[in-house]
């Protein structure tokens, strides 16, 4: 007997074939939806003080802290790829309670800067990481204070004067970019403010702005041996809040922010797609430490195909809707995108 069209309706699926969009590797690319360039993509870079030669970090294989000369280079062959920028994050050798290294012109992530702005000649934007957590002795992205119970709080205003100082540190240093990380609030009016005052009126800010309290943040620690006890709850968002980022990317627009980004990538796509879908300003995504160290290792023990992994690990996060990507594999990416196919 026939079926009954009402239970089981016959799709007339004779003439719709989607299997024809796939037949060749041309036809497949002549369709594809994502594309990914190397001007998507920004490198992040450790630099430590008082090095002689580059580390390896060991969490993150492939990535090391990079001395001053070796820093130059990596920017020349970022450039050389294509990448939109670098982000700096610097390793100093003395910490303190509030950071000074952040904040002295000759402190290391502002030598930096300098060098990268040297090397880069005009090519690429350089980016510098605006957070106290690699400066302090406890670890935190701002200055302390004991709270009413005895235990440690992160003062968030008094974190802002040290932010607004370091940006204008930074952008005399030749920083294109700033990225306040540290989550606290109001900070990036504060530091547009301190940078326009400063009459770094075209210095641009990208603030992170949903960046959630993550595990996968792990290696990075080890990457600027983060001295950090406890976690980053009380400023850093809690991983099952959707809405809230929202809330967050509203209010870094209206404070100002050039950019705004989501943070970690990976297992925040729906953050990411909604923040894509209504962000006035462009988006970016940080691909972080634990990220890029789960597919290492996981290539390592030949577990999984790691540029294949890399690949669409990356397409998958400019098909959420990511205009730029921080990634560790940025300049062996570009390379791979720019192969004649
Ligand atoms: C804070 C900062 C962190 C990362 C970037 N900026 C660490 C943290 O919030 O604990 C993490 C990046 C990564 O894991 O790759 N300065």
């Amino acid at each position: 007997p026939e079926p009954d069209p009402q239970v089981n309706p016959v799709i007339p699926d004779r003439r719709n074939r989607p299997r024809r969009l796939r037949t060749t590797a041309a036809v497949r690319r002549m369709v594809s939806e994502t594309r990914l360039r190397p001007a998507d993509l920004v490198l992040p870079l450790f630099i430590k003080e008082g090095l002689t030669a580059p580390h390896p970090i060991a969490s993150m294989p492939g990535v090391v802290q990079h001395t001053r000369a070796s820093l130059r280079t990596a920017v020349e062959q970022a450039a050389d790829a294509g990448l939109a920028g670098v982000m700096l994050f610097g390793v100093p050798l003395v910490r303190d309670a509030t950071g000074t290294g952040a904040t002295d012109p000759h402190g290391i992530l502002n030598l930096a800067i300098a060098d990268a702005v040297a090397a880069a000649d005009g090519r690429l934007v350089v980016m510098a990481d605006l957070c106290l957590d690699e400066f302090t002795d406890h670890g935190h992205c701002g200055v302390l204070r004991p709270g009413p119970d005895g235990e440690v709080v992160v003062d968030n205003d008094a974190t802002l004067d040290r932010y607004a100082e370091m940006a204008v540190v930074q952008a005399r240093a030749g920083a294109h970019l700033v990225a306040p990380s540290g989550m606290m609030d109001h900070q990036i009016a504060r530091v547009r403010d301190a940078l326009d005052e400063a009459g770094f009126t075209d210095v641009l800010v990208l603030a992170y702005a949903a960046k959630y309290a993550s595990a996968f943040y792990g290696p990075f620690r080890d990457a600027v041996e983060s001295t950090l006890e406890g976690d980053r709850r009380t400023y850093q968002m809690d991983p099952g809040n959707r809405r809230e980022a929202a809330r967050e990317v509203a209010a870094d627009v209206a404070e100002g922010a050039d950019l705004v980004m989501v943070k970690p990538a990976l297992p925040y796509l729906d953050v990411l797609a909604d923040v894509a879908a209504t962000s006035p300003v462009p988006v970016a995504a940080y691909q972080v430490s634990g990220e890029y160290a789960m597919i290492e290792a996981a290539a390592a023990n030949g577990w999984i195909d790691r540029r294949r992994a890399i690949e669409e690990s990356v397409l998958s996060i400019r098909r959420a809707g990511a205009e730029l990507i921080l990634t560790y594999w940025a300049t062996e990416l570009a390379g791979w995108l720019t192969e004649p196919t």
